[in-house]
């Protein structure tokens, strides 16, 4: 094994789908792979989660084309839809679906007759970024129900602050997407709403499609919950091997800036991860690392390719296994005491980390 890799486990991801089935039966799910299926490698993600997907949803056109390249034959959904009239020729091309959230790319709809696509219409209920509002729905429900060039109106919505299971906008938001569904007398209309968060903790919110990404890779979209409360499993595990054991005196200090400090002689696990590979440099001294089972806190600053760790006087040697995140150390855990999310640290594991897949 490399001195510092990336194990995705397929099972854990189908496990984490089971649990999006299991919570929203009747729902669609529209898988998020976008951004690399949130770093963790798109095509084999989206292999991995067929069947049991009804779609697939990324950002951006280049990222569908792999997908279609990859021969992915389910629906596939820019999320962002079309940047211009050549990207809506490709999605025509590439069998691709839409979201519709702004004027021009209604507007280049309507002006290129060809191929009807499935439109997701994307109303602003408060998140305030992409979306139109409210009272301009009806009229560009009109213009899309008498538009050749699509086959299907799917309403959506995205939540702002579902992660906080006590936040009104949430319900504001979800009034808000009603009462537009209500003007424009559209009760039947497929519908959807929830992300992660939504689907864990906003049961209320229903929807046609549901569109799960972080809980798919196993992390928790809550500050007050990990992500095993949630039954969710660890897809990403970023492993590394201690490459050099020091021994330090009271009083010396370990790494740039002498950050960290010992109070007795002792020993440190110098670890070969650091920020070059995606490690955080921002996780502080006590962050956990786990060492051969054990769980250790870092020492000192993260350097570009290494990381100190306090063991003590642990008879940890050169070589042992050092598990970052995964199944003993939660990413949710690293990601809070480096003052960012999971989803940050997945998207961030560098180039040079290779990945296997693991199908048990
Ligand atoms: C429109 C939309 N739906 C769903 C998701 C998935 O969100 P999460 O990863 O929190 O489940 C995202 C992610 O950013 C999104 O932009």
């Amino acid at each position: 094994m490399p001195r510092t890799y990336c194990s995705i486990s397929h099972a854990a991801l189908r496990h984490n789908l089971q649990r999006v089935r299991q919570l929203r039966p009747e729902a669609s799910i529209l898988a998020m792979v976008k951004a690399d299926a949130y770093g963790h490698g798109l095509v084999e993600v989206a292999k991995a989660l067929q069947p049991g997907v009804e779609a697939l949803g990324v950002a951006v056109l280049d990222e569908a084309i792999v997908l279609r390249q990859a021969g992915i034959k389910i629906p596939v959904v820019l999320m962002q839809g079309v940047f211009s009239l050549q990207e809506l020729a490709a999605a025509r091309i590439h069998d691709l679906q839409l979201v519709v959230h702004q004027q021009r790319q209604l507007d280049w709809l309507l002006q290129t007759p060809g191929t009807p696509l499935t439109i997701w219409l994307k109303v602003n209920t408060g998140m305030n970024r992409l979306g139109f509002r409210p009272e301009m729905l009806p009229g560009v429900w009109s213009q899309l129900q008498q538009a050749t060039a699509v086959r299907q109106i799917i309403l959506m919505t995205h939540l702002a602050m579902a992660d906080m299971p006590t936040e009104s906008l949430t319900s504001q938001q979800h009034h808000c997407f009603m009462a537009c569904q209500q003007s424009l007398g559209i009760a039947d209309a497929q519908t959807s709403l929830c992300n992660s968060a939504g689907i864990l903790a906003w049961p209320q919110l229903g929807g046609h499609w549901v569109r799960p990404g972080l809980m798919l890779y196993g992390a928790s979209p809550f500050a007050a919950q990990c992500a095993a409360d949630l039954q969710l499993q660890p897809v990403m595990r970023l492993y590394s091997r201690v490459m050099a054991i020091q021994q330090v005196r009271a009083g010396e200090i370990v790494g740039y800036a002498g950050c960290w400090q010992a109070k007795e002689d002792q020993r440190i696990a110098i670890v070969s991860c650091g920020y070059g590979d995606g490690y955080p440099r921002t996780a502080p001294s006590g962050t956990p690392v786990a060492i051969e089972g054990a769980i250790y806190p870092l020492a000192g600053r993260v350097s570009m390719d290494m990381l100190a760790v306090d063991i003590g006087h642990a008879p940890v040697s050169v070589d042992a296994e050092v598990e970052l995140w995964g199944e003993q150390v939660p990413v949710d855990a690293v990601a809070a005491a480096a003052g960012t999310l999971a989803y940050e640290l997945f998207c961030k594991v560098t180039d040079r980390v290779p990945f296997y897949q693991r199908i048990h």
